[in-house]
């Protein structure tokens, strides 16, 4: 029993633009490669996502869907909404957490030069023809250098740009509650507003709003597809999956993102850092405070935070006013009904991931380690 842990105020609903969360706990989107090779989300997959609504999250993000049959998918396996087929599959898939009283949000993703594999195309596109730092993740069936990736021309970005739109419409036909932008991590949108990988001359490089100017774009093609009355998210980070270390240039640019950001048809910003507490810069303000203050719209914090008192925390002092759980839902899909119950809570093993994050690799770590 944590009975000396105050934590309802996870508890408390939250709305989001038109919709209303039941409280303010999300499963952070995470990519399982657990797909079909066409993409087609799977009945694993459907028990996998159904086990976080029967845990009482009151929302949940999917892993990173991709968003056109082109350049956007990043790994095999990786599922997508970029047909009518995967839009039909992901139906049942949704209805059947809503009905057991989640919210659930569709992340829409587009790899940019950190495709490591993507059957539609050869080669990757980026906005500039700068190879990625780092190299591929092998738990996503990765390996090696990333490409050097082919600079995106304004054809290249307009289907960008379209293919967000189209996904976000089928989207709402698959019955999701809302979609987020994926604009975090190093993945595309991130590329753009990142000036190690963003070295173009024209109206998409150069400052700051230069380079937000296609996640600018993008909000604005995704609010025109999905209507006025439906959610849109955006999710932001320093770091990116090929370099955790990267920081943005100061508060001054923080603030100037948040404020664009906050400015658009958004109904939240989503923010990932790796200890969602800590100061974005050497002192001051954590980057989820930074977004509340700058941005003017709700902000889910994500870090670390599957400790019930930082989570809390982060609510309480009104730097965030919800917080979404990556690991900490992998390691119990209820960690809201074990939280609210005081009961005890499971310490995350990374192995669960190893040497693949999908699910028939959680299968077997969970024969190997739990009982029954
Ligand atoms: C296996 C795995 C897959 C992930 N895939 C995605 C993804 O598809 N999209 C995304 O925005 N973040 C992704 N992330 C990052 C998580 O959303 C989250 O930011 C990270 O796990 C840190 O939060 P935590 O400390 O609660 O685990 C992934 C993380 C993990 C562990």
């Amino acid at each position: 029993m944590r009975d000396n842990v105050q934590v309802a105020d996870l508890f408390e609903p939250l709305a989001l633009g038109p919709l209303t969360l039941p409280n303010r706990l999300a499963v952070a989107p995470m990519t399982r490669v657990s797909a079909t090779a066409d993409g087609l989300p799977t009945a694993r997959m459907a028990d996998y996502y159904a086990q976080f609504a029967d845990g009482g999250f009151g929302l949940v993000i999917t892993e990173g869907l991709y968003t056109d049959e082109a350049f956007s998918q990043g790994y095999l396996h990786q599922p997508g909404l970029a047909n009518a087929a995967q839009r039909a599959a992901w139906r049942p898939i949704v209805e059947r957490m809503q009905s057991r009283g989640s919210r659930v949000i569709a992340q829409l993703m587009h790899a940019g030069a950190l495709s490591q594999r993507n059957p539609h195309r050869t080669g990757t596109i980026g906005p500039s023809a700068v190879q990625p730092k780092g190299s591929q993740m092998t738990f996503y069936r990765g390996s090696g250098d990333y490409a050097v990736p082919a600079a995106m021309t304004q054809r290249d970005i307009d289907a960008a740009i379209a293919g967000f739109a189209q996904a976000a419409a089928r989207a709402r036909e698959a019955g999701f509650d809302g979609v987020e932008l994926h604009g975090a991590n190093g993945y595309l949108l991130d590329q753009f507003l990142s000036e190690g990988s963003n070295l173009r001359d024209d109206r998409y490089g150069g400052t700051i709003d230069g380079r937000l100017r296609l996640l600018v774009e993008v909000v604005g093609a995704v609010r025109a597809a999905v209507g006025e009355d439906y959610v849109v998210g955006v999710r932001l980070s320093q770091a990116k999956v090929n370099d955790f270390t990267h920081r943005w240039a100061g508060e001054d640019e923080a603030a100037t993102i948040f404020r664009t950001v906050g400015a658009l048809a958004v109904d939240y910003v989503h923010v990932t850092e790796y200890e969602a507490w800590r100061p974005a810069f050497e002192t001051g303000p954590s980057l989820a405070a930074l977004a509340k203050r700058h941005g003017g719209k709700p902000v889910l914090a994500n870090g670390f935070l599957h400790d019930p008192v930082q989570a809390t925390g982060m609510v309480e002092r009104g730097e965030a006013d919800a917080v979404s759980l990556g690991r900490g839902a992998l390691a119990q899909a209820d960690w809201p009904q074990r939280v609210r119950n005081g009961a005890a809570l499971a310490a995350f093993d990374p192995a669960i991931l190893s040497p693949l994050a999908d699910l028939a690799n959680a299968a077997r770590w969970r024969e190997d380690h739990l009982p029954g």
